[in-house]
């Protein structure tokens, strides 16, 4: 063999890097192994199957023609978390396992802040004694103040109004701390707007144990006859149709953001953050017109009072993700509406048949 041929040849042969998802039966984490698999890493997941399934880690290898190793521990368990971290190179995390539902925040706040900051800690902690110095954590829109005008910038002013969302100001605020502390650290902190939507496949999507919270699996919910109509929650708000206005990003745009942004902490250490979301508005009523047209036929609904806690309009500005990542969600709302029917009509109930 020539020695440029050898030498081309062992250039290809790049070792995979692998990166820990913690919470990777979850919506949001299935779709990321599956971007992450594309883009060529090799993925571990770790996840307590308390909102996951291990269905969702299956679908997601399948859907990428890979393998997942799985390992079912609890992210707060130190030393189950140590034994994957010793059985396995990992090079980078990115962190969803965590509790998320605001009203169930409310209830059960000092639950919300053990796990969700605990878990938090432990795998920061995990990560310094390993010297794991890449970390993607899944924070939220939900950060910002209420006051803060739109659309919201990274450096709006930060002011959760219920106890999830302060967990996740707090793990951001924790993190650039650690960040402070160790140069080597990078730290990307993305701020969700609201994903939707499902895998094009239609082999994983979101699974809501109980009746959904959120808007577009209660549409879908109602669409697939397993709830009888959708509770619109005021139309009597400051916008043009009168009903809320939110930044609804599909879920595998999100996914892949998360690549994009791994990809930009190989080569800028620091704790940076970047919001991830389309820059564009959606009301409920527009977006149970995009539903409908995507199932074919009229949802059941009704307009009932205002929901506690529910701001007017909240969309992000998205132009330092896309300066900076060179990432731009790229599906629109029927896009959205479409896959996550999909996902909905062949699993009626979520990966529970
Ligand atoms: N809505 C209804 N009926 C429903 C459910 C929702 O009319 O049955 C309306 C809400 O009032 C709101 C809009 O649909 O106007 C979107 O509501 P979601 O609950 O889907 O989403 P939120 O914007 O309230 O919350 C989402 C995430 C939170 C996150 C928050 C802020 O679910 O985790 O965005 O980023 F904290």
């Amino acid at each position: 063999m020539a020695i440029v041929e050898a030498i081309e040849m062992t250039e290809t042969i790049d070792v995979p890097e692998t990166i820990l998802v913690t919470g990777g039966a979850g919506y949001i984490g299935s779709h990321t192994c599956v971007a992450l698999l594309e883009a060529g890493y090799d993925v571990v997941v770790v996840d307590d199957l308390s909102n996951g399934s291990e269905h969702a880690v299956n679908e997601a290898a399948g859907i990428a023609g890979r393998t997942i190793e799985f390992h079912r521990i609890d992210v707060a368990d130190r030393a189950a978390l140590d034994a994957v971290f010793e059985a396995h190179h990992i090079d980078g995390v990115i962190h969803f396992a965590g509790l998320k539902a605001v009203g169930e925040s409310v209830v059960e706040p000092l639950r919300y802040f053990r796990v969700n900051v605990g878990t938090a800690l432990t795998l920061a902690e995990t990560m310094a004694d390993h010297g794991v110095k890449r970390l993607v954590f899944s924070s939220s829109a939900t950060v910002y103040s209420p006051q803060a005008s739109m659309p919201l910038r990274e450096d709006a002013p930060n002011g959760p109004t219920n106890p999830y969302g302060e967990t996740k100001s707090m793990i951001e605020r924790i993190l650039v701390a650690a960040g402070d502390a160790d140069p080597e650290l990078a730290v990307a902190l993305l701020r969700y707007f609201n994903p939707v939507g499902a895998h094009e496949s239609g082999r994983i999507g979101e699974d809501p144990a109980g009746i959904p919270n959120n808007l577009m699996p209660f549409v879908m919910q109602v669409a697939v006859g397993k709830l009888a109509e959708l509770s619109i929650f005021g139309d009597d708000y400051d916008t043009p149709d009168g009903t809320c206005i939110r930044d609804y990003i599909h879920v595998v745009d999100l996914a892949r953001g998360h690549v994009a942004a791994l990809c930009r902490l190989g080569e800028h250490p620091g704790v940076q953050t970047w919001n991830l979301g389309t820059g564009r508005g959606t009301s409920v009523l527009q977006m149970l017109a995009a539903a409908e047209r995507a199932v074919g036929h009229p949802i059941p609904h009704r307009v009932v009072g205002r929901r506690a806690g529910d701001q007017p309009v909240s969309f992000a500005d998205v132009s330092k993700a896309e300066r900076e990542l060179g990432w731009r969600a790229e599906r629109t709302i029927d896009n959205m509406c479409a896959d996550h029917w999909e996902w909905q009509r062949t699993h009626p109930d979520g990966f529970r048949e």
